[in-house]
């Protein structure tokens, strides 16, 4: 099965830096296709000639998110989260490019570009049936969090602090989709709207599974594969108002 990794990112000093560490990883892995959703109203060079160099196989597409889903302008986290239209986008170029009555075997991820992703895990996910489902590490206050698997290794809740009652308690980075339920139902998306904080997961999950028919993944939620790492904004006060450094050299 080919896995399908979905990937919002956007513009600032560490962008790149970023991207070259989720394609150091992507490159390891066999059969991966990478969706890169830009937000932004044009695609950049920068993402362009990066996928292009990587030599693995991409889509590279873009959308703004709407203005009043801007990091640092109006954004409450809890109404406004971030990534969701370009997920969105990524969904519908798979409903546009494969063919729904005859699609390849395979398996959909949402991949943030700032988190630390083990290659184990993309082992783990590639033989997904319906929705496989694993631990996230630093999300939610605690060092994991997980499902709650019951004596028959099924799902029966969520093993979190932040709101445990939740359909789907779950990070981004813990769950896969196969991609013929993506390609089945293609009204599932992530909700903008109304969205609470911690639901976003729950706005399409809902729409695809139920908790009885989740898959537990990595020795039965006892191993830790992937890491909500996020990383430091750089310090560029030196660069003062005109830039110090050579603007033409990309960083
Ligand atoms: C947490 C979750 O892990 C995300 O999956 C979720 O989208 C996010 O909260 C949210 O609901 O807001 P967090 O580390 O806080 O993640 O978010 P970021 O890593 O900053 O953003 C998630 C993804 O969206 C990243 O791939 C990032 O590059 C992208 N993004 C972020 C945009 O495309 N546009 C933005 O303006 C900000
Ligand atoms: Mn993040």
């Amino acid at each position: 099965p080919v896995i399908y990794v979905i990937t919002p990112t956007y513009t600032r000093p560490v962008q790149k830096a970023e991207l070259v560490r989720l394609a150091n990883t992507f490159l390891h892995v066999v059969n991966l296709h990478w969706i890169v959703v830009e937000d932004c109203p044009r695609k950049t060079k920068l993402v362009a000639n990066l996928l292009e160099k990587a030599g693995m196989n991409f889509t590279h597409l873009n959308i703004e998110s709407p203005h009043n889903q801007k990091v640092g302008i109006t954004r409450t986290p809890e109404v406004t989260p971030r990534g969701t239209v370009q997920r969105n986008l990524g969904l519908r170029w798979l409903r546009d490019n494969l063919n729904a009555s005859n699609p390849p075997e395979g398996v959909v991820y949402f991949a943030d570009d700032d988190n630390t992703y083990s290659l184990e895990v993309f082992e783990e996910m590639r033989y997904t049936r319906t929705v496989s489902v694993w631990p996230v590490a630093f999300v939610g206050g605690l060092r994991y969090e997980s499902p709650d698997l019951g004596p028959t290794g099924r799902v029966i809740g969520w093993k979190t602090v932040f709101d445990p009652k939740r359909p789907f308690a779950i990070d981004m980075a813990g769950f896969a989709i196969n991609l013929r339920l993506i390609l089945e139902r293609p009204h599932a998306n992530f909700k903008l709207e109304g969205v609470k904080g911690g639901y976003q997961e729950t706005s399409l999950l809902k729409d695809l599974v139920t908790m009885d028919g989740l898959e537990a993944k990595a020795a039965n939620c006892t191993k830790v594969l992937v890491w909500h790492t996020r990383t430091e904004r750089p310090t560029l006060v030196n660069e003062g108002k005109r830039g110090f450094t050579d603007m033409n050299i990309e960083v």
